[in-house]
């Protein structure tokens, strides 16, 4: 299994968008894929809490990373670097075990020469937790706001495309071949 991680709370996240989008394209194609959907309702991290018995959101976060054969993040930039929530995530993995070693890609869907500043520090976020960079799977895939039908779900064959290669290199990870 997959696991799906946006960066972004908003409706009509251009973000979600992809991940839905890799969603449709790994069930095409028979891979299991979980889109975690409660990054709103975690707690601020605090590290007085980061023990057991965990706040149940923390809890249910971890064990979906566990539960993963791969995780593919895809985040939006605020201010230059990750939206707060998103990195209130990442510092509530930090403590927990389940992302040392998992293969962990991230798309990046802002247009060209943006966006690199939340790259930068997923990557040294990332690193601190010790997850398996997987770096031929972390690309650039552009997604405008107009991009997505009706279904949330990109239907662009060459967005299409670029994603089931995303997916093929996580699910080849995950099974230990990279
Ligand atoms: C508060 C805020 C700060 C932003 N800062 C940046 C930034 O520093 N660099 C950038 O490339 N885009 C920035 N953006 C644009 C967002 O990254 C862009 O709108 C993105 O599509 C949002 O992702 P989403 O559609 O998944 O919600 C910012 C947007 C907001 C709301």
């Amino acid at each position: 299994m997959i696991l799906l991680l946006s960066g972004s709370l908003r409706a009509g996240s251009a973000n979600e968008a992809l991940l839905r989008t890799a969603r449709a394209v790994a069930a095409q194609a028979g891979v299991r894929t979980l889109l975690y959907d409660g990054l709103g309702r975690l707690p601020h991290f605090n590290p007085d809490d980061d023990r057991e018995p965990l706040p149940a959101a923390v809890a249910g976060m971890r064990a979906a990373i566990e539960a993963a054969d791969a995780v593919l993040i895809c985040a939006p930039e605020y201010a230059g670097t990750l939206p707060g929530a998103f990195k209130n995530l990442l510092d509530w993995t930090v403590g927990g075990t389940e992302i040392c070693d998992k293969p962990v890609a991230w798309v990046n869907v802002a247009a060209p020469g943006r966006g690199e500043g939340a790259e930068a520090t997923l990557r040294t976020v990332l690193g601190y937790t010790g997850a398996a960079v997987v770096e031929a799977a972390c690309v650039r895939v552009p997604v405008g706001h107009g991009d997505a039908g009706e279904d949330g779900v990109v239907a662009d064959p060459e967005i299409r495309r670029r994603v089931g290669d995303v997916v093929r290199l996580l699910v080849a990870a995950g099974a230990g071949e990279a």
